[in-house]
């Protein structure tokens, strides 16, 4: 089925269809959104597809091990593998992230206004690089719309993973006062998140990476944990093209504000190695375009930087990592380089919804090789544990 993936509809989805990405992308997020509802809550004639979907989705995505779970700043974890933010801004999957095998799902990036994000085209694919290439600038319905969106869905039944959801600055919104807008959209999610994550990583909002310098970073984490009272873990999202002296200042206010870790890393503006040449209706090469490239070219540098961020914090702080992860290989090396846990984006896209599965098969099987129980064994075993 796998194979069939590969090598049969994505590319027929990349180049035969030659599809829009984002469309593409809008359209998966609402099929998945059906297929995981309840089956008792559609028409008599879809639930048997439902129901063949659901257990369809069980046996192709779905691993449960005991070695594999962790528990992490007072949560539960089944599995360490979890859906990165920006796939599911609004949340309208969300009862398919459990179903498709993910550990745990963050949702977002959202800020306290809706705002339409930067104009089409802004989702690229790079597939000779294995990567993609957004600029989409924060696309979402606001905090209001996910706070009523989560309670229609989740006060009923709950939720059976971590649920994370991830906070960005509006665009209308001067740098200045982003504290305050941090803050009314943790306000009016907080009984929804079981984690919160404060982005000031994405490339795609003016002056947002800014928001990462010590100065300007204090007040938005001071204005947070006062509003947070110590309910809700808080982690800060970086960027991988910080230098190690930014990462190290991030570091001090983390430990300053108790926050409850980091997540490395977002997409990198780097455009070095990169291989795909392809040229848009513009006239500029793909890769001169502006935004973040996600996927395999990112792969290296967010784990040297979970790396240093592990050796610094002496392993203290629980890291997320995330960036190029496509294999149960990449996965092992974050984890190795001190990630208890990781996300992924585009190699899901990539390797197809069994991916999750394949990467804690390959994770049981990387213990085993190394004598090791569970994968907590495993985080920052350093280069001896590859
Ligand atoms: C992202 N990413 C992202 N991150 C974030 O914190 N908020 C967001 O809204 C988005 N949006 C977004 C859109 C698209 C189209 C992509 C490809 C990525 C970054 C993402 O969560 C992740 O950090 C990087 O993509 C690196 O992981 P992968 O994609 O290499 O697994």
């Amino acid at each position: 089925m796998q194979d069939i993936y590969k090598t049969s509809l994505l590319p027929l989805i990349f180049k035969r269809l030659g599809a829009d990405p984002e469309t593409v992308q809008g359209q998966a997020l609402k099929t998945l959104a059906w297929l995981a509802t309840q089956p008792e809550a559609a028409p008599y004639w879809a639930q048997p597809t439902r129901r063949f979907a659901q257990a369809w989705f069980a046996q192709a995505c779905c691993l449960s091990s005991p070695r594999l779970a962790q528990t992490i700043g007072g949560l539960t974890f089944s599995n360490p593998v979890g859906l990165a933010a920006g796939f599911d801004k609004d949340g309208v999957a969300v009862q398919a992230w459990p179903a498709l095998g993910f550990g745990f799902a963050e949702l977002g990036t959202v800020t306290c206004h809706a705002q339409s994000g930067n104009p089409q085209p802004r989702l690229f694919r790079l597939p000779d690089d294995q990567a993609a290439l957004n600029r989409m600038g924060f696309n979402n319905r606001g905090a209001t719309r996910l706070a009523g969106w989560l309670q229609s869905h989740l006060q009923a039944q709950g939720y059976p993973i971590p649920l994370g959801v991830n906070l960005g600055k509006s665009k209308v919104t001067p740098l200045t006062q982003a504290a305050a807008d941090y803050r009314q959209s943790f306000d009016l999610l907080k009984d929804w998140g079981s984690y919160f994550v404060v982005n000031v990583s994405s490339p795609n909002t003016p002056g947002l990476r800014s928001l990462q310098s010590k100065t300007q970073l204090a007040p938005i984490l001071d204005t947070l944990q006062s509003a947070n009272q110590g309910q809700k873990p808080l982690l800060v999202k970086i960027a991988p093209d910080l230098a190690w002296e930014d990462i190290d200042d991030i570091l001090d206010l983390i430990e300053q504000y108790q926050l409850a870790g980091v997540i490395a890393t977002n997409t990198t503006i780097a455009r070095t190695g990169l291989k795909t040449c392809m040229i848009l209706k513009t006239g500029n090469p793909i890769t001169q375009e502006p935004g973040g490239i996600s996927g395999a070219p990112v792969r290296q540098r967010s784990t040297e930087v979970i790396r240093h961020i592990y050796q610094h914090t002496q392993g203290k702080l629980p890291i997320i990592g995330v960036g190029g992860i496509f294999t149960a290989d990449d996965a092992w090396e974050k984890i190795t380089a001190g990630a208890s846990l990781v996300q992924v984006y585009t190699g899901w896209i990539y390797e197809g919804p069994w991916m999750v599965k394949k990467i804690l098969q390959g994770l049981l099987e990387k213990l085993d090789t190394f004598g090791l129980e569970t994968i907590g064994e495993a985080v920052g075993l350093g280069e001896g544990g590859r």
